[in-house]
């Protein structure tokens, strides 16, 4: 740690004021699964079922944050941390400002979710595994990415020539080849939530 960062924590107001203005405890909601499995999707329709209902919350999903903030890492396996890293640390920051935060990356390995984990703190983490079969992800195909990947135009995609480990204790898991939208949506909030209510 550099020696001359100074960092101010104590005349800021700190989360639980801002909990308590927003009226909902602040919590990061993580999606996990390969790319197709309906993370996008699911964390757009649980955004507007929380807004609905009352509770203030932000989305930061994959392809948006690569176009902004991570806009010079690709899909090598420490490009791939960097990515969770920054984004776990901005995350860390949204819930410090009380907003209930939805992620959305495919977060392929045991060791970048445990370091997402451990930057926004375990009790703040609420982890959602989309456990899509990787046939369906690629049935569905909606970038036309997997298509490029099989041909080897696309190098290092996850679940084709890149690894994804599948979650140990995951608090939710959904194949959404098995649910809809609407079944999804409810099945995550009923589980949520007591975690995100003051
Ligand atoms: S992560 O592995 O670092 O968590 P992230 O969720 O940010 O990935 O980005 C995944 C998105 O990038 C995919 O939905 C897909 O649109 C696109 N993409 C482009 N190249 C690849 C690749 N090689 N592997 C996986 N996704 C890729």
């Amino acid at each position: 740690m550099a020696d001359n960062i100074y960092p101010v924590f104590d005349r800021i107001y700190d989360r639980k004021v801002k909990e308590e203005i927003l009226r909902q405890s602040a919590r990061v909601i993580w999606f996990t699964g390969l790319s197709g499995s309906g993370k996008t999707t699911l964390a757009a329709n649980l955004e507007k079922e929380l807004f609905f209902r009352r509770f203030f919350c932000q989305v930061l999903d994959g392809d948006n944050i690569r176009l902004g903030i991570n806009n010079n890492l690709g899909f090598s396996g420490d490009d791939r941390l960097e990515n969770i890293r920054r984004i776990s640390e901005v995350s860390k920051l949204l819930i410090n400002a009380g907003i209930i935060t939805i992620c959305s990356f495919i977060s392929p390995t045991n060791k970048i979710r445990e370091m997402a984990k451990n930057i926004i703190g375990r009790n703040n983490f609420i982890e959602i595994y989309l456990s899509t079969p990787l046939d369906v992800c690629e049935k569905r195909d909606t970038k036309g990415l997997y298509k490029r990947a099989r041909s080897g135009e696309i190098k290092d995609f996850t679940g084709i020539s890149a690894p994804f480990d599948v979650p140990a204790c995951p608090d939710i898991e959904i194949d959404t080849s098995k649910y809809s939208v609407r079944e999804s949506v409810d099945k995550i909030f009923a589980t949520i939530i007591d975690r995100i209510t003051l």
